[in-house]
C-alpha cells in the first residue's frame, strides 16, 4: 500500500515574511521526496527475502524507512504549524504556562532550540507525552527522534532548505519569521486532540481488589517531610538475603510472621508495605493489615523501585 501525498495545510500566498517560491520548493522538493523515497524503500523492503538479506542491507533500509516516513509526517505538521497571525490562543497560551511556568519561558526555549540548530539540521518539536500528559520541546535530528508515544504537535523545520532561499544563513530572522506566522488556533485543535490520547496502560492486579497502592516517590516525601507513615519492608526471607539492602531508615518484617510484629504498629498512623517488586507479598500483606484494621497500603513497584528512583538503601548487618 502506497503512501499518498497530503495537500499543504497552509496557504503560501499568505504567509508574512516567507516567500510562495520557498514554500512551493520545501513542498514539493523536500517533503515530496520524502514521500517518493518512503514509497521506494516500501516496495524494496515488500519484496526482501527476510532469510537471505544480510543483516546490514535490512538495518540500512530500516533506517532509510525511518528517516523517510519520519521526515513525510513531520513536514505536514511543519506546514500546518503556519499560515496565522502568530497571536497566542488563550487555551494554548494557558496550557504552555501551565506546563513551562509561562509562556514567555516556552517560548524562549522553543526559539532558542531554533537559533542553536542554526547552520546545523534538525527539527524542535513540540511534543505531548501522554504518560505524565506533559508537554515537552523536543530535539530532533536525522529527521528520526522522537519521544516514543509523544504526539507531536508543533514542528519547526531547521533544515537549510527550509530557509536559505529567502534568509541566507540568517536562520535567527527565519527562526522569528516562523513564530510571527505560527497558526495557534490549529496548534490548540491538535493539542485538544493529543490530550485525548490515552496514556499506557498500567499494570492491573485485580486479585488484590480495592487494596490501594501509593507510588515510591510520594512515600519518600512522606517520609521526607515528616508525616505520620509506618513503612515496613516486608519482602520475603529469602529475597531480603540475596539482595543484601534495605531502604535507610526502614525496618524489615518477616511477612510470614505478621501475628509476631503486628502489635509493633499504631493504628492511628497510615502503614505502608512493600515486597521486592509491587506484586503479591505486599499486596498480601496490605490486605491483612487492613482487615486487622489498619489503614494500610502497599507501595508500587517495591524496593526495586526505591531503588530505581534512587533513594538511599544500606546494606543490611
Ligand atoms: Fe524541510
Amino acid at each position: 500500500m502506497k503512501y499518498r501525498i497530503k495537500q499543504i495545510q497552509c496557504r503560501p500566498w499568505l504567509l508574512n515574511g516567507l516567500s510562495p517560491r520557498l514554500i512551493e520548493s520545501h513542498y514539493e522538493n523536500n517533503y515530496g521526496g520524502a514521500l517518493r523515497r518512503l514509497n521506494a524503500i516500501s516496495e524494496q523492503l515488500a519484496a526482501l527475502d527476510f532469510a537471505s538479506t544480510p543483516g546490514h542491507v535490512l538495518n540500512g533500509l530500516k533506517r532509510e524507512e525511518l528517516v523517510a516516513l519520519n521526515s513525510t509526517l513531520l513536514h505536514e505538521l511543519y506546514f500546518a504549524s503556519l499560515g496565522g497571525d502568530g497571536q497566542p490562543t488563550k487555551g494554548m497560551a494557558q496550557a504552555l504556562a501551565e506546563q513551562f511556568g509561562s509562556l514567555e519561558r516556552w517560548r524562549a526555549e522553543f526559539r532558542a532550540m531554533g537559533y542553536a540548530l542554526g547552520g546545523g539540521s534538525g527539527w524542535v518539536i513540540l511534543a505531548y507525552v501522554p504518560r505524565d500528559g506533559r508537554l515537552i520541546n523536543q530535539y530532533a535530528a536525522e529527521h528520526s527522534q522522537s519521544v516514543a508515544g509523544g504526539v507531536p504537535i508543533l514542528a519547526l523545520d531547521m533544515y537549510e532548505h527550509a530557509y536559505h532561499m529567502d534568509f541566507g544563513a540568517n536562520a535567527r530572522a527565519y527562526v522569528d519569521t516562523f513564530m510571527r506566522n505560527l497558526d495557534w488556533p490549529a496548534l490548540e485543535a491538535r493539542h485538544g486532540d493529543a490530550c485525548k490520547v490515552a496514556p499506557p496502560r498500567p499494570l492491573e492486579q485485580p486479585e488484590f481488589g480495592a487494596v490501594q497502592g501509593i507510588g515510591v516517590e510520594e512515600v519518600r516525601e512522606m517520609m521526607a517531610a515528616g508525616r505520620p507513615v509506618q513503612v515496613i519492608d516486608v519482602r520475603p526471607r529469602h529475597f531480603v538475603s540475596r539482595q543484601q539492602d534495605i531502604a535507610a531508615g526502614i525496618p524489615w518484617r518477616d511477612p510470614e510472621q505478621l501475628q509476631e510484629w503486628i502489635g509493633e504498629l499504631s493504628k492511628s498512623e497510615p502503614v505502608v508495605v512493600y515486597c521486592a517488586y509491587g506484586f503479591h507479598i505486599g499486596c498480601k500483606t496490605a490486605i491483612k493489615l487492613r482487615e486487622a484494621g489498619f489503614d494500610a497500603k502497599y507501595m508500587n513497584s517495591g524496593h526495586s523501585g526505591w531503588r530505581a528512583v534512587g533513594a538511599p538503601v544500606k546494606l543490611l548487618p
